[in-house]
C-alpha cells in the first residue's frame, strides 16, 4: 500500500485530495496547521498530523512522526489580491514564505528518503494564473510561476534516480476556504486610480461561469502522482484545461 503526505488539508483542494486518495486504497498522512480529525472519514489508512510548511521543526517532526512515503503533495497555499503599487513587501514575503519557499522546503525534507529509494513522486499545486496572466495578483502569480520553474528544473535533475516530480494547475474555485483565507491580505484592493479597473476586473471574476471543483483537482493529483509518461503539467478543472489548450 503506497502512502501519500499532503499539506493543508483543512479545506479545499488539499481535504477533497486527502479523501480521494483514501477511496482508492492509499494510506493517507492528512497535514493540517492546526489538525482536525473530524473532516475526514475514521480509517486505519488515515493520519492528520500538525504541519506548518514555513516552520522547519514543524516539517521534521511531521516527517519523523509519518514515516516513509511514496508521494509528497504540496497543496498548502495563500493568496493574495490587490494592486502591486499598494500591495506591502510584508504581504509579499508571507506570500513566497508559503506558496514557494514552503514547497521547496518540503520538497528538500522528503528527497533524501525518495532518492534512497530510487522512487516516488513529488506533486506541486499551482494556479491557472501560471496560464492565462490575470490582473491584481501579480505577487501570487510570481509566487506560483516561480514553482512551476522550480518543478520543470527539478524533474530533470531527478528523472535519473527515478523520482518523478509533478504540477498540477488548478482553475478557480469559489468553494474552498481560499478567498476567505486570502482576507488578511486584502486590506486594500486597489486604491485610487486602480480602483474603476479593480471594480471591472472583480465583477468579471465573479461572474465565471466555467469554474473548478474540488474534485477536479483531487483527480488531476491522483493522476499527476501515478503518471510514469513524463508529462509534467496537469491542468485541473475546465476553465484550466481551456486555458491550457489555448496557448
Ligand atoms: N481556490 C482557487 O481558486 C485556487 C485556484 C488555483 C490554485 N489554488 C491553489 O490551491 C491550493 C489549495 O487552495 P484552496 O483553494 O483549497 O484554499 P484553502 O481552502 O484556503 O486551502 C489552503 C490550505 O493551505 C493551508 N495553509 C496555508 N498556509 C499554510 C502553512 N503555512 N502551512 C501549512 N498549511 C497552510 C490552509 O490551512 P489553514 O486552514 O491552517 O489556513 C488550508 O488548509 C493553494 O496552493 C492555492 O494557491 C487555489
Amino acid at each position: 500500500m503506497k502512502t501519500v503526505l499532503i499539506t493543508g488539508c483543512s479545506s479545499g483542494y488539499g481535504l477533497e485530495t486527502a479523501r480521494y486518495f483514501h477511496a482508492q486504497g492509499w494510506s493517507v498522512i492528512a497535514t493540517m496547521r492546526h489538525p482536525r480529525e473530524d473532516v475526514l472519514p475514521r480509517s486505519e489508512r488515515l493520519r492528520v498530523l500538525p504541519l506548518d510548511v514555513t516552520k522547519p521543526d514543524s516539517i521534521a517532526a511531521a516527517l519523523e512522526a509519518s514515516g516513509p512515503i511514496d508521494a509528497l503533495v504540496n497543496n498548502a497555499g495563500i493568496g493574495a489580491i490587490g494592486a502591486f503599487e499598494a500591495t506591502p513587501m510584508r504581504i509579499a514575503r508571507e506570500v513566497f514564505e508559503t506558496n514557494t519557499l514552503g514547497v521547496m522546503a518540503m520538497t528538500q525534507a522528503v528527497l533524501p528518503q525518495l532518492r534512497r529509494r530510487r522512487s516516488g513522486v513529488v506533486v506541486n499545486v499551482t494556479s491557472s494564473v501560471t496560464l492565462a496572466p490575470m490582473p491584481l495578483v501579480a505577487v501570487y502569480t510570481a509566487s506560483k510561476m516561480a514553482v512551476e520553474g522550480f518543478t520543470a528544473s527539478l524533474a530533470f535533475e531527478l528523472e535519473d534516480l527515478n523520482v518523478r516530480v509533478k504540477l498540477v494547475e488548478p482553475g478557480y474555485c469559489p468553494t474552498t476556504g481560499f478567498a476567505r483565507n486570502a482576507g488578511p491580505r486584502i486590506q486594500e484592493v486597489a486604491p485610487e486610480p486602480y480602483a474603476p479597473f479593480a471594480k471591472r476586473v472583480l465583477a468579471a471574476f465573479t461572474q465565471q461561469e466555467v469554474v473548478t471543483k474540488e474534485s477536479d483537482v483531487a483527480e488531476a493529483v491522483y493522476r499527476a502522482a501515478n503518471d510514469t509518461s513524463g508529462q509534467l503539467r496537469f491542468p485541473a478543472g475546465p476553465d484550466a484545461v481551456a486555458m491550457a489548450q489555448s496557448r
